[in-house]
């Protein structure tokens, strides 16, 4: 099978985002993770009334690939629908080096059109480990 654009990774993203659950922010993210074995797992924002129960979507697409058995992180998209490229939250690059080296692509789009390509640890320099 044809590897899949970043665009298309992208356009996963934003379809995830239309089940965002925002009535506090009103701002619906989606993710689109790819891992090694080419497996794809969605992911969007769901907001809870206590503010900190609140897991963004890259974490949401994380979790159901670690709960599926997929620990092997290529690229993941980030879409957001606002004017400025969406960026993944401290929390949740620490959640990618959890599982990846930094060597990971991050994919982080303004629209679908324009899209910024990183490897985790641009985003996250000096990983912490023990
Ligand atoms: N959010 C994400 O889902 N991912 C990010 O990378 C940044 C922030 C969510 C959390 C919250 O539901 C809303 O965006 C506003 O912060």
């Amino acid at each position: 099978m044809e590897a899949m654009t970043d665009k298309e990774l992208v356009l996963l993203a934003r379809a995830a985002s239309e089940n965002a659950h925002v009535p506090y922010s009103g701002f619906p993210v989606g993710a689109a993770l790819e891992c090694a074995d080419g497996r794809i797992f969605t992911g969007c924002n769901v907001e809870n009334r206590a503010y900190g129960g609140t897991i963004c979507a890259e974490r949401t697409a994380m979790v159901k690939a670690i709960s599926e058995g997929c620990r092997d992180f290529a690229r993941i998209a980030v879409y957001g629908d606002g004017k400025e490229y969406c960026y993944p939250c401290g929390a949740c690059r620490q959640f990618m080096a959890e599982f990846n080296d930094g060597s990971m692509t991050v994919l982080c789009s303004r629209g679908t059109e324009d899209i910024k390509s990183f490897v985790l640890r641009e985003l996250l320099p000096g990983i912490f480990g023990f």
